[in-house]
């Protein structure tokens, strides 16, 4: 992690009128931040209502300390900061007595803080391919997945995970270099698919699919959603809202499905009969919103 982590780089966070309107907080009422991140949603809940509380959850341990730190200077036990990854929020619940919620907001996927400071996370950042949110609590890196995963395993994380259609030709050149030396920063696995694939018509990185796809597969991104979902719906109190962002397609359709399906054994009412995306106005001003995809649900009464 490069000394200045919390320095220099702001993550705004996205669509916050929105998580205000579907997520309703009252007096009161006690929400979870399942994503708190640098806290912008937190803030923005707490500035709403001055008489509720906010339990901020994030498995990046320095997120908490230093963005926690100062809303907890700012706002005192009406932010209650908890180390952990959502996807074991049945067993936290229990833990922290997470019951009866008023509102759940998971904001999914990294902050810019952790791409533009992190390490492995940017195309842009020559730094050392590692890429995990949690590092004190995970082993696997970027950089083991790609030196030590079979051809078939790689070309299927690109694919599945990245869309990226030259998956067959990279995995090779990987193959290849790989033999001669370990691939470790992201800089060599940049320019590796650079070279091999030449530059892309938009704007991205011709390496933008794939280094995506690896942050999804090493953090475990779109398993950790699916263990939390309904971990989050238990945790509500009948009314309670349950608001999600996603960034990725793949993430939107896990959220999508299960809110159907959890309607149709009337866990909850979906509130947002589409998906609700950012304002032109919104986008304008920070391009991360461009892919926000934001669904909102209430849980129904509990059987
Ligand atoms: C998009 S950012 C959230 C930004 C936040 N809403 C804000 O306003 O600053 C996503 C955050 O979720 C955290 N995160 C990702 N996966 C997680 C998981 N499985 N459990 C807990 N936190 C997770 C990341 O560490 C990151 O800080």
């Amino acid at each position: 992690m490069n000394k200045d982590f919390s320095n220099h780089v702001v993550h705004k966070p996205v669509m916050i009128k929105e998580v205000l309107d579907w997520l309703a907080p009252h007096k009161n009422g006690v929400y979870l931040d399942a994503t708190f991140g640098s806290g912008g949603h937190t803030r923005a809940i707490l500035e709403s209502e001055p008489e509720c509380t906010v339990i901020g959850m994030d498995w990046d341990t320095r997120m908490l300390e230093i963005y926690g730190k100062s809303i907890t200077e700012e706002f005192g036990n009406r932010f209650i900061p908890i180390w952990g990854n959502f996807a074991h929020l049945y067993k936290m619940a229990k833990e922290h007595k997470l019951n009866n919620l008023s509102g759940i907001l998971a904001d999914f996927g990294t902050s810019q803080i952790q791409i533009f400071t992190g390490e492995g996370f940017s195309v842009y950042n020559d730094t050392v391919l590692d890429m995990r949110m949690s590092p004190a609590y995970q082993k696997i890196t970027a950089s083991y997945v790609i030196n030590k995963s079979s051809a078939e395993k790689l070309r299927e994380i690109f694919f599945q995970l990245g869309g990226e259609r030259h998956a067959k030709k990279i995995v090779h050149a990987i193959e290849l270099e790989r033999l001669k030396k370990p691939i470790k920063t992201t800089g060599q696995l940049a320019n590796l698919i650079e070279h091999v694939i030449g530059p892309t018509k938009q704007h991205l990185h011709p390496a933008t699919r794939v280094f995506q796809a690896l942050r999804i597969y090493v953090n475990h991104e779109l398993e950790n959603i699916e263990a939390f979902l309904p971990a989050a719906v238990r945790a509500l109190a009948t009314g309670g809202r349950f608001v999600c962002i996603s960034f990725h397609e793949l993430e939107d359709r896990i959220v999508k499905q299960f809110f159907k399906e959890h309607e149709a054994i009337l866990d909850i009412e979906i509130l947002t009969k589409r998906v609700i995306k950012a304002s032109p106005e919104e986008i304008a001003l920070n391009s991360s919103a461009r892919s926000a995809r934001l669904r909102a649900a209430k849980r129904s009464d509990k059987k």
